[in-house]
């Protein structure tokens, strides 16, 4: 495994641009792979090339019933990567084991497409994801999502979530702290409280719980009982200098309109935040420093995990 891209659950793409029947070439983790979604609804994630002689499943690959055909000589492969069908002379030169293909663990909750990167020993199958997934009595619902690219590092967006510093100084508000910091295996969660001088309203105190699901997601719930939404944040390593980022804000279907104007002024104030930070890390360079305190430290262990072979 490589150490540049660390092990753990990653958001490559949304369920419904993918549909039955559909192949496409995909990109990540510095290897060529190819998805698609068998006519029963599972979507699949393989090596991109064919192990024959090579030819790109994602570029002309068709989907039959759930195997996938290769443009070329024609080997069908199932989500496994199993060959489950070739041409007889083929088979004669090429034994079946020898063509079998590499399959990538993929899941979908929530509308998102997860890949799998590397061993992810304490994490095989995709995290539950608290009111995005599994089933809830009522379930919440997309109200605005974005997408962005950054020219930004895991490191970066870890260490720039528990900054108390610069809510202050970047974010514009009063004061900050985070507390009760539980580092818990894979994933790692703490409480944040932010104060912000609100124009006419006064000082505004927000309390919030944070909660890493290894480095690629990362869901954000209010403490408080009367605010009622979540955000949910992945982050996916691009290329060695850039990530890419996506945002969701979801809502409570049946407090749609009460929340509108609330939500509104949320969606707004979060893209606001992301991209004073995005300005800072466009043009920011790693500075090596030792961690400053007992939960910097716990934070640099945890973080470090990922990265191992
Ligand atoms: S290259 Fe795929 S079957 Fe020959
Ligand atoms: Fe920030």
């Amino acid at each position: 495994m490589s150490s540049v891209y660390p092990s753990g659950w990653f958001h490559i793409g949304w369920s419904a641009d993918l549909r039955r029947g559909e192949v496409r070439p995909i990109r990540w983790f510095e290897r060529d792979l190819v998805l698609f979604r068998g006519e029963s609804g599972a979507a699949r994630v393989l090596d991109a090339h064919c192990p024959h002689l090579g030819a790109h499943l994602g570029h002309g690959g068709k989907v039959i019933g759930d195997v996938l055909r290769c443009p070329f000589h024609g080997t069908c492969f199932d989500g496994r990567g199993e060959v489950t069908r070739a041409e007889p002379r083929l088979l004669a030169e090429f034994p079946k084991e020898n063509l079998r293909t590499r399959a990538w663990a993929l899941e979908e909750a929530g509308g998102m497409l997860f890949l799998r990167h590397g061993d992810a020993p304490a994490f095989p199958r995709l995290p539950e994801l608290d009111g995005v997934s599994g089933a809830e009595a009522e379930p919440w619902v997309p109200f605005r999502r974005g997408t962005w690219k950054v020219r930004a590092s895991f490191r970066d967006l870890v260490e720039n979530s528990t900054d108390v510093m610069h809510f202050v100084t970047v974010h514009g508000f009063k004061s900050g702290a985070v507390r009760d910091v539980v580092i818990d295996g894979s994933s790692f969660r703490y409480t944040i409280e932010l104060s912000v001088a609100v124009p006419l309203l006064g000082d505004l105190d927000t309390l919030s719980e944070v909660e890493y699901h290894g480095l690629g997601i990362i869901l954000l719930r209010p403490k408080q009982a009367r605010s009622r939404f979540r955000f949910l944040q992945t982050v996916t390593q691009l290329d060695r200098e850039h990530i890419t980022t996506t945002m969701t804000l979801y809502i409570q279907r049946r407090d749609w309109l009460r929340d509108l104007p609330m939500n509104l002024a949320l969606w707004h104030y979060n893209c606001r935040s992301l991209a004073e930070d995005f300005r800072i890390f466009e043009h920011k360079k790693r500075v090596a420093h030792e961690p400053a305190n007992d939960t910097d430290r716990a934070i640099a262990g945890w973080y470090a995990q990922f990265f191992s072979d």
